[in-house]
């Protein structure tokens, strides 16, 4: 580590249509604790954030609130600080992707780009002409989430342009049948429109970012994904992978968005300028402490990191980079990727609904924030897996680990040494207290190395494996016992400032997580708290003031009590996510006629006999035998089970690899029904990310063609003798 490092680090921007919810909050703490072990290690760092508050679906939310966009992102705007103070998150700045200094750098990156001269490989502009819906109500393109309409496989009503949730085929909104426009029911056309694209194709760009994901920067599990995405390959579904494509970066009017330079009417779409606004939200920093931009950025030390989710891996490892690099700026040095948090083994947190835990209600309810910091702290590690809010888990580890293990430490001694010694600490620490005292020092370089490498769930364990000696030396050495003797003064005095050192530098190794509790130890000892510095001794100290509560059963309860309906006060329109409160439309005129039972030789089971395929187009399909683990209602479908199967599958380290699959037979089976049974899956479908989340690969159903008037689906169950990971052939 070397000394004065220089960071510049950044969360991801939240969208700007919602206020936060605990998935947020716990990206912002992980990045918060590193940012703290940053500055007590002396590095210079600043830390900014921003409202990410473009595109399509703000826009919308913000007409249907009957305000401009700029004031319904100034509204979500207003409503942030609560939590990041809450929380103890301490941004040094928070900025939007419309502030000034957003619209100026993000134009100048395109004309840097756009304007690259022939002797470096010319321009990374390319402008093609595109077909795309276009809502004849409205006056608008509509991106394919506002398009909705009939599956063209199994005929459900009510599916997205990008996929059917039902039947889990993927498709183009133009193979919708009856298409229909969300905002304005009206029948989409057709349209041609040019937009302009990043050529991220371009062999500059591959070689660049061949390079910069691969050259072991990147955590490993992201590093191996992203290479997948540089080859040509076939897909399972039988269609080819090109390798990196051209990125469209253009939206047509109307778009609350940032204007293409020398291009009126096209605007940047928002993914272009979201990632900008983590230099933006620097620059407007800098600016309000007089500094220089221009100067701070190229500083040969400087270190540029992200902290970002999984979900946004491809924005942040390509296209940030290679915009950064090839319009002469510095690329991030590193992107550190979180997985997931969920809530009581529930489902993802939806960007919309945020459902689980609420970040202020847990406030409002008077619980500590730093209970939370320190149970996702235990949970977090370097990779990017996701974690579980357990509020069980939640407690234990608070209540006993925390607080019985590592706070009581101070309260057990603090008595003896106000009332018996005057609060002053003895230097004289005994043969045993002093070895203690130094094993517990000499481990500092090694927890601060787990902190400065994200490990902050070892870290937290090692520090309560050293809480537990300081506990046995406690027991060893019994203050309480030695107290009831006034001749073992000596003794006593020595034990107790044993422990309020060790305290010291235990409360130091958790300053980064802890940072109001370390305040309040800083007060009680008088030690700078800081600084990672564990070497001073402590001379006195003052009257013990109790420091944190334990968590009680009945806060936990109220927390994740079900909340009398309300009705809301800000919709929600995530990109990627519903449009609440959109009519759902009947069929339009023109929808097949109904079907009733076919019974003519050619259409068995209502359906056609598909073309021929060879055995070799058969086998590319991987069929598995998989045991149903478990399996759940899905909240908010009444179509979709969620289950967890176990195909036979490990993951690196031989642990069983279980994937999780959404499947259409709410309507058949109870998911108790289905726990320990068989089934059969599609092992090798391209994993598709769905309203509640990723579905790795599909079970297999029987199903009537025509599911109105023959409904019933019926899932596929092997005979005895058939285990899971056995391939179907
Ligand atoms: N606006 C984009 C990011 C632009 S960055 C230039 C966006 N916003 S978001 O609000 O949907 O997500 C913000 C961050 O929160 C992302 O890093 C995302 O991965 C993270 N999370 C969203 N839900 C989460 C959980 N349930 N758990 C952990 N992180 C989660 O994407
Ligand atoms: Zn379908």
């Amino acid at each position: 580590m070397s000394a004065h490092r220089q960071l510049f680090v950044t969360t991801a921007l939240p969208y700007a249509n919602g206020n936060f919810h605990i998935g947020h909050i716990m990206e912002y703490i992980q990045a918060d604790i590193w940012v703290r072990y940053q500055r007590m290690q002396g590095h210079a760092v600043n830390f900014v954030g921003a409202d990410d508050t473009h595109g399509a679906p703000i826009m919308i939310a913000a007409e249907k609130a009957g305000k401009t966009p700029q004031q319904f992102v100034a509204d979500i705007a207003a409503g942030r600080k609560q939590y990041l103070d809450g929380f103890h998150i301490a941004f040094d700045n928070w900025h939007s992707t419309d502030a000034p200094e957003n619209h100026e750098l993000a134009r100048q990156i395109y004309r840097d780009l756009r304007d690259l001269p022939e002797s470096q490989g010319g321009t990374l502009i390319a402008r093609k002409t595109i077909e795309q819906f276009f809502d004849p109500e409205k006056n608008m393109f509509l991106p394919d989430r506002y398009i909705k309409g009939e599956c063209p496989k199994c005929h459900a009503k009510d599916q997205y342009g990008d996929n059917c949730e039902v039947c889990g085929s993927v498709y183009a909104p133009t193979d919708l049948i009856n298409p229909f426009s969300v905002l304005s029911g009206a029948r989409p056309e057709l349209k041609h429109s040019e937009h302009f694209f990043f050529k991220l194709s371009d062999p500059r760009c591959v070689a660049y970012l061949e390079q910069w994901t691969q050259d072991g920067r990147l955590q490993p599990e992201v590093a191996n994904k992203i290479k997948e995405w540089f080859s040509v390959r076939t897909n399972p579904d039988g269609t080819t992978s090109e390798g990196l494509g051209d990125w469209d970066i253009s939206r047509d009017a109307p778009y609350f968005g940032i204007e293409i330079p020398d291009a009126p009417g096209k605007y940047f779409y928002v993914w272009l300028d979201a990632p900008i606004g983590y230099l933006a939200s620097l620059k407007n920093l800098l600016g309000k402490r007089g500094q220089d931009y221009e100067a701070y950025m190229a500083n040969p030390k400087l270190e540029q990191y992200h902290f970002i989710g999984k979900d946004i891996v491809t924005f942040h490892t390509l296209f940030w980079p290679a915009i950064l690099h090839f319009s002469g700026r510095k690329a991030p040095d590193n992107v550190f990727v979180h997985g997931f948090l969920t809530v009581n083994n529930g489902e993802k947190m939806s960007k919309s609904r945020g459902t689980g835990l609420d970040p202020l209600k847990y406030l409002s309810l008077g619980m500590n924030p730093e209970w939370l910091r320190y149970y996702l702290a235990a949970k977090l590690s370097a990779r990017n897996e996701d974690i579980d809010f357990n509020a069980d888990d939640f407690m234990a580890r608070v209540n006993s680990d925390l607080i019985g293990k590592f706070v009581n430490i101070a309260s057990r001694a603090a008595g003896f040494l106000s009332k018996r010694f005057e609060g002053r600490l003895s230097t004289d620490f005994g043969a045993v207290g002093a070895a203690l005292l130094a094993d517990i020092r000499s481990e500092s370089d090694a927890i601060a190395k787990l902190y400065d490498t994200r490990e902050f769930g070892k870290a937290t364990r090692e520090i309560m494996l050293l809480a537990d000696r300081v506990n046995s030396y406690v027991d060893q050495h019994k203050p309480w016992d030695l107290a009831k003797d006034p001749a073992n003064n000596e003794a006593l005095h020595q034990v107790c400032s044993v422990l309020i050192n060790c305290f010291a530098v235990l409360t130091r190794y958790m300053a980064p997580i802890l940072p109001s509790l370390a305040e309040s130890v800083q007060g009680f000892i008088g030690l700078d708290m800081s600084q990672w510095n564990v070497d001073t001794n402590v001379a006195a100290i003052q009257p013990y003031q109790h420091l944190m509560q334990r968590v009680d059963v009945k806060q936990l309860d109220a927390l994740f009590e079900i909340p009398e309906p309300a009705a809301p006060v800000v919709e929600i329109v995530p990109p990627g996510g519903k449009v609440p409160g959109a009519p759902t439309l009947p069929a339009a005129p023109g929808s097949l006629p109904p079907k009733g039972p076919d019974l003519a030789l050619g259409r068995p089971g209502g359906e056609e006999i598909a073309p021929t395929i060879t055995i070799d187009d058969f086998a590319k399909i991987d069929l598995r035998i998989a045991r149903i683990v478990a399996c759940a209602a899905v909240e908010g479908s009444t179509k979709l089970l969620r289950l967890t199967l176990d195909a036979g599958e490990q993951d690196a380290t031989g642990a069983p690899r279980l994937r999780n699959v959404f499947s259409g037979i709410a309507s058949m089976y109870q998911p108790e029904q289905l726990v320990d049974q068989l089934t059969v899956l599609v092992a090798n479908l391209a994993p598709r990310k769905m309203k509640f989340g990723v579905s790795e690969g599909m079970v297999m159903a029987a199903s009537h063609g025509d599911e109105k008037a023959n409904p019933g689906i019926y899932i596929l169950n092997p005979w005895p003798g058939a285990t899971p990971g056995m391939r179907i052939h």
